[in-house]
């Protein structure tokens, strides 16, 4: 007989890093499979540019991927924000710090594909946009899931012990990935799911770019009044699944719908954002106009 058990360590030693990340791949997926569907041809085309054959959900977990490399050390504040004790909203100059947070992350990954086509110098080169678009696709997903914009001292709930059906957890995972684990839905089925219940996009979910702000302060108001609504026993069960999961579903669609919004101008805004100006690069003037 031989003795698996060092290799049994490593493995999981090797696995550790791919086991919490945040939204769960199966959240971050799921966001940028909604996405996919609410993009004009054009858009599409220019994000096809950046992306290669990859989708949306293909590269929505690449942002978590890289937090093993220390080359990318700067980035990992920028996948959350919390906000100052007493205050009921999310304020970008109080509330995220010199180094960054969920918020100034989006805008600033927004400027970067949204200055790929205007006539700035230098251009970002076609990496960096591809990286801010991944970025992007992953970080507006960050943002609606609610611990991800909620207390420094508990660290959105990463430091709350929790026990769900009787498995133990922490808050925050339970969040990014426990309660969509627990509808056992395979995520391309959840998205589908997910996505014939968005109806009437322009009327439900009119809110565009310029109010990440916002989005932000409803992830932290619904931390407040659900996520953090925990027990003093921390055992979470079957009432706490069907009180959240709505929640969840909720936040999981105005995050492709609003990734959407983002990341092109049609049917979302009047004026041109993102990808719009970015498919006129890519594509000539006639596309994105
Ligand atoms: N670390 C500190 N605060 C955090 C939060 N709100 N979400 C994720 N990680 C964090
Ligand atoms: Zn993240
Ligand atoms: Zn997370």
């Amino acid at each position: 007989m031989t003795n698996n058990r060092p290799r049994f360590a490593a493995i999981v030693f090797l696995l550790a890093p791919t086991l919490c990340l945040a939204w769960g791949e199966d959240g971050h997926r799921i966001v940028g499979e909604i996405a996919s569907h609410y993009l004009s041809p054009c858009t599409e085309e220019a994000v096809k540019s950046l992306l290669g054959d990859q989708t949306l959900a293909d590269v929505s977990t690449w942002a978590d991927e890289i937090k093993s490399d220390r080359k990318w050390d700067w980035a990992k504040p920028l996948h959350y924000a919390n906000v100052t004790p007493g205050s009921d909203s999310f304020d970008l100059d109080r509330d995220c710090p010199e180094v960054g947070c969920v918020v100034s992350a989006i805008e600033r990954f927004s400027r970067v594909l949204r200055t790929s086509g205007a006539a700035r110098f230098p251009q970002p080169t076609k990496k960096e946009q591809v990286e801010a678009l991944k970025f992007l696709i992953h970080l507006v997903g960050d943002l609606h899931q609610p611990l991800h914009v909620s207390r420094a001292r508990d660290r959105g709930g990463n430091d709350i012990a929790v026990e769900f059906f009787n498995n133990r957890t922490n808050l925050h995972s339970l969040w990014d990935s426990g309660l969509i684990r627990h509808t056992k839905k395979p995520w391309s089925e959840y998205a589908a799911e997910l996505r014939a219940q968005v109806k009437g996009v322009k009327t439900r979910y009119p809110r565009t770019n310029g109010k990440v702000t916002e989005w932000a302060t409803e992830s932290y108001r619904l931390a407040l009044s659900n996520a953090y609504d925990v027990p003093k026993d921390g055992k979470l069960g079957q009432a706490s699944f069907d009180r959240n999961i709505p929640i969840v579903d909720e936040r999981l669609k105005m995050a492709g719908v609003h990734l959407a919004a983002l990341v092109q101008d049609r049917p979302y805004s009047p004026k041109s954002t993102l990808v719009s100006q970015l498919s006129t690069f890519v594509n000539g003037a006639q596309c994105g106009q």
